[in-house]
């Protein structure tokens, strides 16, 4: 075999850069494909991302300082090119070819019959071994590596001629741009599928309609499109990923290995992302069985699989096969039954999003694609509607692919009998009935009243969301409740709620018969000042109703053994408070309406076993609540920016808006001039910014959030922290007395450590409050160092 020194041409000559420089550089390259591997490939990093970032701060640093040592593989280098005018096309030196396909267990035995014909040997009892590959959905690429670095990637175009997207192809971080292995071949052609995994699919989607940007239908498509953007950093914005699945070819070949299974071996070893599920079979009825097995749990992977392909394994046979037309006798693609089914399209609603955009969706007639009932299906937006021509009441094809939302693909005019209606946008909100607008470049219509109802629900789901405001413990029911009650009218509002409304509605939520399991579970949760889940127990085993303990005195409740008089206090005072009694009776009223109790009574008689839904309600109490909401006041400027629900302004553009005013007063002062000054951001954001900031509603949201000791600006951006904790894990837990735990884990991200939520092995520290419970008992057990928060604190570098 060839032995070839792929290190990269260190420029040796050049005077001013010594020996060391350059070994260090090499070092640093090293080691961050090593960890880029093992992050990318192995999914199994051993560094913290602090750390590789650490390192490549380093590579670059010195690559900057030192620029005749830049080399194109160079690990810093996988963005940054300059867009591209136009795709060069590339001539494949062997065609790409496609597969031939069976649909079923009667094909696929064909297939392997006539393979064993043309192999003259038995299909039974002389087979041949066969691998097995799941078929990935995306989009074929060759990738050429010279010398062990990688020069270029082309798609795979027609088969005989694709396009160049190198530049495109770097992006993707599982595509090694050296190969790990020295000895290889002078020129190496490796073959595989890129596809957009559908988690990062999904997250992808929802910043783009976070932003207000049209979505995107299907990964597939989206993969395709991502590849062939002109700007490499449109790309490097979408997480593209790749399996490798052949080698093209080798020059020279002499000692590449003979059999498929081997070959994927060996790109394995070359650092290639090869999939672990391939797997290599003796018989058909393997085969099948390889086939069956994915059948049901092939949606359940992160990237969409559309079949198996069976290779034959033995190289020589296959070129003893050989292709016809462009199809290779020796591999077929045995499909799965495609995820499509007919069915009516009985109506087009409309809801709101939180920056007002109306989603249309279709309601469908509820039809089983690939094992799940589908009753609704996404329909983007109108000019996805009337792009695909879709009337009420038409017969339409449904897709539902793997873990992504429900499609409408297409309508069957065929089957139109007349009857069928054209879908108009509403006119007005169908929340609020304010009337709509849709911006002249865009797909999408706005409801623009900024007290609209059903857009602030989704406007506060999001405001206290993770990447938003991170206000925990306040979900969607919280907020539908708090705007159904009046407590709420825009967002800034969440900051003026008080004790006892919360607690009220806590109330409310509790005895909203879905919550509360029994009585204790009702009485632990609404809120009375000094009753926990013990007290709450204690009490409810000792009266036999609600009324009955409602009505108890002082003396009455200290008879409850385990009830001091302090609880019992506070038990009466509650009840002695006609709101709160107005409140259950009001609720009472309201469950009879709703035939959820079938006598005013029975609210009364809440008691053990007699409440409907047996769920277990999962509240916070009201104070975790107000002491989360008091917390998100302190969120960094970025963070208020995107959870305003500013049309287009996404968390990447809310960071930009953020790092470049730094005060909330300085944006709303900027005009849009001002604005698309900004690099990246252009006349539409910039748009609906100044539009937002003019309009008086939002100003007031503004103010009220000031009012309420919400922070508007960003500190001067201090030097980095520094990362004493990078490499280190911690748990946190308890009840602590200077900082909420959040607050703790955001002092320990901020200097690279990693926070978790369960103590294992791994963790290198508990800081631990009061009644820290289980997870002291599990450091214990696994011998984990304790913090207390002063021990915690002291370990903070001044
Ligand atoms: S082998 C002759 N293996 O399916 C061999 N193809 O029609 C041709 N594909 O777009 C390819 N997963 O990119 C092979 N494990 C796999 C595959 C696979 C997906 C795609 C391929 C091409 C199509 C073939």
């Amino acid at each position: 075999m060839l032995t070839l020194d792929i290190a990269p041409a260190i420029a040796q000559n050049t005077t001013d850069t010594t020996q060391d420089v350059a070994e260090q550089v090499e070092d640093l390259r090293q080691q961050l494909n090593r960890h880029n591997h093992l992050y990318y490939v192995q999914d199994a990093p051993e560094i913290t991302d602090a750390q590789y970032d650490a390192l490549m701060r380093e590579l670059r640093q010195i690559e900057t300082a030192h620029p005749e040592l830049i080399t194109p593989e160079s690990p810093s280098r996988r963005v940054g090119a300059e867009p591209a005018e136009r795709f060069d096309p590339v001539e494949h030196p062997r065609p790409m070819f496609s597969l031939a396909n069976a649909f079923d267990a009667e094909e696929f035995a064909a297939w392997h019959k006539r393979v064993a014909n043309l192999l003259e040997r038995d299909a039974f009892d002389d087979a041949f071994d066969m691998v097995c590959e799941l078929k990935f959905d995306g989009l074929a690429v060759a990738l050429t590596y010279e010398n062990g670095v990688f020069t270029r990637g082309a798609t795979r175009g027609n088969g005989l001629v694709g396009e160049d997207v190198t530049l495109n192809l770097r992006t993707i971080k599982s595509i090694p741009l050296t190969l790990m292995r020295q000895d290889v071949p002078r020129r190496l052609e490796v073959r595989g599928e890129v596809y957009f995994p559908i988690s990062r699919f999904e997250k992808f989607n929802a910043d783009r309609a976070a932003r207000g940007e049209q979505t995107y239908a299907n990964p597939r498509n989206t993969a395709a499109g991502s590849l062939r953007q002109l700007d490499p950093r449109n790309t490097a914005q979408r997480p593209l990923d790749i399996f490798v699945y052949s080698l093209g070819y080798a020059d020279p070949d002499d000692a590449m290995p003979q059999t498929h299974w081997d070959t994927l071996q060996y790109l394995k070893d070359l650092g290639f992302k090869v999939s672990d599920y391939n797997r290599r079979v003796h018989t058909a009825q393997d085969a099948i069985a390889f086939y069956e097995g994915w059948l049901t749990r092939a949606d359940s992977l992160d990237v969409a699989a559309d079949g198996v392909v069976v290779k034959v394994d033995r190289l020589d046979y296959q070129r003893h096969l050989g292709v016809v037309g462009r199809e290779p006798r020796w591999a077929v693609a045995y499909k799965f039954p495609a995820e499509q089914a007919q069915t009516r399209l009985l109506d087009i609603r409309v809801n709101v999003g939180r920056t007002g955009s109306l989603n249309p969706y279709a309601v469908l007639q509820p039809v089983v694609i690939g094992g799940a009932t589908v009753k609704q299906a996404t329909l983007h937006n109108e000019a996805y509607i009337r792009e695909k021509d879709l009337r009420i009441g038409d017969w339409v094809v449904a897709e539902r692919a793997g873990e992504v939302i429900p499609q409408v693909v297409s309508a069957i005019a065929d089957r139109r009998d007349g009857g069928e209606r054209e879908f108009a946008m509403p006119q007005s909100c169908p929340s609020c009935d304010q009337a709509v607008v849709s911006p002249e470049d865009e797909a999408m219509s706005y409801c623009v009243n900024a007290a609209c109802p059903a857009q602030l629900v989704r406007l506060l789901e999001h405001f206290v969301s993770r990447g938003a405001m991170d206000i925990e413990g306040m979900g969607v029911k919280w907020g539908e409740l708090l705007i159904q009650q009046g407590l709420i009218r825009d967002v800034a509002d969440i900051y003026r709620l008080r004790r006892e409304d919360l607690a009220q509605l806590n109330l409310l939520d509790a005895i909203d018969a879905g919550k509360a399991r029994d009585m204790a579970d009702l009485l632990g949760n609404i809120g009375i000042p000094l009753v926990g889940k013990k007290s709450a127990e204690l009490l409810a085993a000792a009266f036999p109703n609600l009324k009955a303990l409602m009505d108890a005195n002082e003396y009455a409740l200290t008879d409850v053994n385990g009830i001091p008089l302090r609880v019992a206090r506070s038990v009466t005072a509650y009840f002695a408070d006609e709101e709160h009694r107005a409140l259950i009776a009001q609720r009472g009223a309201t469950l009879l309406q709703q035939n959820l109790i079938a006598d005013q009574n029975d609210l009364w008689h809440i008691a053990k076993d007699n409440l409907r839904h047996p769920e277990r309600m999962r509240q916070k109490s009201v104070s975790n609540l107000l002491n989360a909401i008091d917390a998100s006041k302190q969120r960094p400027l970025a963070r208020l920016l995107a959870a305003l629900g500013i049309r287009h302004v996404g968390a990447e553009i809310a960071e930009l808006l953020a790092r470049t005013f730094t005060d909330i007063d300085a944006l709303m002062a900027a005009n849009e001039e001002a604005l698309t000054a900004i690099p990246a951001i252009g006349p539409r954001i910039a748009e609906s910014v100044a539009s937002y900031f003019a309009n008086d509603a939002n100003r007031r949201v503004i103010e009220k959030l000031r009012a309420a000791g919400v922070r508007l600006q960003d500190a001067p951006r201090a030097e980095p922290t520094e990362q004493p904790f990078a490499g280190m894990r911690f748990v946190v837990t308890g009840r602590l007395r200077q900082f909420s735990r959040s607050q703790i884990q955001t002092l320990i991200k901020e200097r690279g450590g990693a926070v978790s939520g369960s103590v294992s092995k791994k963790t290198d520290y508990l800081v631990a409050g009061e009644d820290a419970g289980s997870k002291l008992a599990d450091a214990e057990r696994l011998e984990v160092k304790t913090l207390t928060e002063d021990a915690f604190l002291e370990m903070l570098p001044d």
